[in-house]
């Protein structure tokens, strides 16, 4: 009989049930009311005295590892079929949220802005052809002040090449829309400089143009008038400065009063008081002929900024390279303001 029980003993050990149905099937052989156990029991009552304490030890050991093996194994089921309700479609629970990038949150700023007094949203490629980017835009071949724009071409044919600012996509809308027009175009724009704090090869712009029967210079300050205030708070003044740009004329460059100083003079305004912020004019004739629209009827104004110069003087940021690093500790200063 002993023999038996150490069949029985071997045969636990090197039990391993494929499912739950399996250790069902050895509970009852072995613990079910007329299974292994329970018969083996009735045997030792007749037993010989002298060999009952060995088959009594022998028993209760091959009790006590049928039950370690029911519950080793009905808990690795339970936690198999935990595994397999697994829902992989549930969203994971975030510990952390991500915030806006400060060239966004300031380019939507921009947008809100304009959008309040009509201006809607227009966009247009980045890899541009040389009409929209120079030809309409008053600048023939081999006018100088192409120079100002330092051109990336693709490959070799000259008339494909990166924007190099966002004046293409108006060009692209007055060709497409009859005034009165009112349109800000933002998006990235390319020039081959060398990266420093305060210049990068890649940039953003936001640019405006307003076209209509009699738009004269006085809308056109009153507009960027407007913005600075909105933007940069409501005691902020503006400063106009004659300057040059070959699709409008006259030209401006625009500052706005320093708000770290109050104008009184401090490193950031580098003492004057001001600080630039946009190129604007009122749109050259020609431009306007170029894309179709009747010079004598229709006058407009446009305006340009860069998104990166706009977020530095409002946030103090003193290194354009930071808002292209993504590091996690810069980009998380702006989580509140998000
Ligand atoms: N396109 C000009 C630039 O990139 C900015 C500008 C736009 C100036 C519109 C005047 C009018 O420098």
């Amino acid at each position: 009989m002993i023999e038996k029980v150490k069949i029985l003993l071997n045969e636990v050990e090197i039990f391993h049930p494929k499912s739950k149905e399996e250790v069902e099937i050895f509970r009852l052989k072995y613990l079910g009311k007329k299974g292994e156990m329970n018969e083996l029991f009735k045997i030792l009552k007749d037993i010989p005295s002298q060999n009952k304490k060995e088959f009594g030890q022998k028993i209760n050991l091959l009790k006590k590892n049928v039950q370690l093996k029911i519950d080793l194994h009905k808990d690795s089921f339970i936690a198999l079929k935990a595994k397999e309700n697994i829902d992989t479609s549930r969203p994971i629970v975030l510990d952390s949220i991500g915030s806006k990038h400060p060239i966004s949150m300031i380019k939507d700023q921009i947008i809100d802005i304009f959008n309040r007094i009509g201006f809607t949203i227009s966009e247009g490629p980045e890899i541009e052809d040389d009409w929209h980017n120079f030809s309409a835009l008053n600048l023939p071949i081999e006018h100088p002040a192409r120079d100002m724009q330092d051109t990336f071409f693709i490959q070799t044919d000259p008339d494909i090449l990166l924007r190099t600012h966002t004046s293409s996509v108006q060009v692209r809308h007055m060709e497409n829309n009859s005034p009165p027009i009112r349109t800000l175009s933002p998006g990235r724009v390319y020039r081959n400089e060398a990266i420093s704090a305060r210049a990068h090869c890649i940039f953003h712009q936001v640019e405006g143009l307003f076209i209509d029967e009699n738009v004269s210079f006085a809308d056109l300050k009153q507009c960027l008038l407007y913005f600075a205030k909105e933007m940069f708070g409501e005691k902020t003044k503006i400063r106009l400065r004659p300057s040059y740009f070959p699709f409008t004329e006259p030209s401006a460059e625009v500052d706005v009063s320093c708000n770290i100083c109050n104008s009184n003079g401090c490193n950031v305004c580098k003492n004057t008081g001001y600080l630039e912020i946009l190129g604007c004019g009122m749109v050259d004739p020609n431009v306007l002929e170029n894309c179709g629209i009747n010079s004598k009827k229709y006058t407009g104004y446009a305006f340009g900024m860069g998104i990166e110069r706009i977020a530095m003087l409002k946030y103090g940021v003193k290194d354009l390279r930071l808002f292209y690093e993504n590091d996690q500790r810069f980009l998380q200063q702006f989580n509140q303001l998000s």
